[in-house]
């Protein structure tokens, strides 16, 4: 067991101050959450956290291996701790997070990134003071990117943000879908759920704490409690929550069409502080790349799905996230996903040019593609979602909306996120985080306006 106030007195009397902590995290939600218990961690053990690395003691990267693209940005930022570390080499620099969970990404940072000192794994983030303490000890770099346990990271108090007056907050870790594609299964393990109780009282917490728009966590919220033997479910525990006293709306990411119920939408549909916005990715348009991606449902299917919560909840607004270029996608295949865009009728979608992941089944797959081909399918993708979303927009027009104000502008005016997610330029004064009622008056440059009643 580390003795935290005898960690905390070492580490002052290294830096000769309370260390100055900078956390750079990467990714998706999951990990910002991941980094408000790391920093809750550290200021347990003394730390205060500024926004400034070059002036940091200790310099913590919480990073992200969804695509090569986020990886690269990593190896980018920690390229520049060499000449931090030249000045000032008592800074500590601690790299955790789905990348470096990686063995071979820890492999080529032990060889060609010596001015790392410690690799974590957030899995269990209980574990960061005892590599703190044993490098402090031994002065010996610990890149080991394994942990003895997958934990819930329960008990360790989340240091909120609030950015944008939004509180984070999982319900369960890991994942157990192994889409072809991805590597979340690989790095982050097997899935795991909090205990509804534990939820409950977080989500309590928060509310009372002032939070007004608060959303769950999971890489697949919808088998949240299988296996558990909780008897709840994810609309159960919708439910349980919703009858929590208070004003406040509870969103949720991300949801797998293979386990979203009609129960979950029927949930929605009569629990009224739950958002009209859900987030279902569909990945492809096409029933043979989906199988490819060993995504479990067809396109029909996932249609069923959307047509039913549309005719139980008239005002949802549905998103999702989209790859093109997946090994072996035709230009036709690739087209049943553009038409799909439009029959989903989605608000909007997050979409990527498929990326190679070591370790995954995807990676063997023949890719054929040129690059050069994916990226035009993805910019005519995105402009049939522009037309899609630029439709969506122009139908608020004219609708009273309840929303948060999330803070001002220089202008005077105030940015409010509605119901759906959406943000509308406000004229006429709220209190930040607090609910206001208001008109949406105009659709301007791909932006809505709004005048608060
Ligand atoms: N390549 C491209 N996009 C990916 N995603 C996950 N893995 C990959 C990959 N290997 C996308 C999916 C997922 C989102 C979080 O990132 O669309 O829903
Ligand atoms: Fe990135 Fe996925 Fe890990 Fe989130 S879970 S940080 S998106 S790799």
């Amino acid at each position: 067991m580390i003795n935290n106030e005898v960690l905390s007195s070492a580490l002052r009397e290294r830096f000769g101050r309370q260390p100055q902590l900078f956390i750079r995290t990467y990714g998706c939600q999951q990990n910002v959450a991941d980094s408000e218990k790391i920093r809750g961690l550290m200021e347990g053990l003394g730390c205060i956290v500024c926004d400034d690395p070059s002036a940091a003691d200790i310099v913590i990267f919480n990073t992200c291996a969804v695509r090569g693209h986020a990886e690269d940005r990593v190896f980018g930022n920690i390229g520049a701790m060499k000449s931090v570390k030249t000045e000032r080499p008592e800074v500590i620099v601690i790299m955790g997070g789905c990348m470096v969970q990686q063995p071979h990404i820890a492999d080529s940072i032990r060889k060609s990134y010596p001015y790392v000192d410690i690799i974590f794994n957030t899995n269990n983030i209980s574990e960061l003071p005892g590599r703190i303490s044993g490098f402090l000890d031994t002065g010996k770099r610990l890149l080991d990117p394994s942990c003895s346990e997958y934990t819930l990271n329960e008990g360790i108090p989340a240091v909120r943000d609030m950015e944008r007056c939004r509180a984070y907050l999982p319900i369960m870790y890991g994942c157990n879908n192994f889409c072809s594609y991805c590597v979340v299964p690989l790095v982050r393990g097997r899935e795991r759920s909090r205990r509804p109780e534990d939820v409950v009282k977080e989500f309590r917490e928060c509310v009372q704490a002032g939070c007004k728009d608060i959303m769950l966590l999971g890489q697949n919220v919808n088998s949240y409690g299988n296996n558990s033997g909780f008897g709840v479910d994810f609309p159960d525990l919708l439910r349980m929550l919703n009858d929590v006293e208070g004003d406040f709306v509870i969103r949720f990411m991300t949801s797998h069409p293979k386990n979203a119920s009609k129960k979950l939408f029927d949930t929605i549909a009569e629990c009224g502080k739950i958002s009209r916005h859900i987030h279902l990715p569909v990945q492809s348009g096409s029933d043979r790349i989906l199988k490819l991606m060993n995504r479990n449902y067809t396109r029909e299917q996932y249609m069923e799905l959307i047509n039913y919560a549309r005719s139980v909840i008239p005002d949802v607004y549905f998103t999702s996230d989209i790859i093109v270029g997946f090994p072996g996608e035709t230009e036709e295949e690739y087209l049943q996903t553009c038409s799909l865009i439009e029959e989903a009728n989605y608000y909007a979608t997050f979409s990527f040019i498929y990326s190679k992941r070591e370790g995954t089944p995807a990676a063997k797959m023949p890719d054929d593609t040129p690059h050069s081909v994916k990226a035009q399918r993805l910019n005519a993708l995105n402009e049939i979602q522009r037309k899609v979303t630029e439709k969506l927009e122009l139908g608020l027009v004219g609708t009273r909306q309840r929303g948060i104000c999330t803070g001002y502008l220089q202008d005077g005016t105030f940015e409010c996120r509605i119901n759906n997610n959406a943000e509308v330029t406000v004229t006429g004064s709220a209190e930040i985080n607090s609910f206001c009622d208001i008109t949406i008056t105009d659709y301007i440059n791909r932006r809505l306006y709004g005048k608060a009643e």
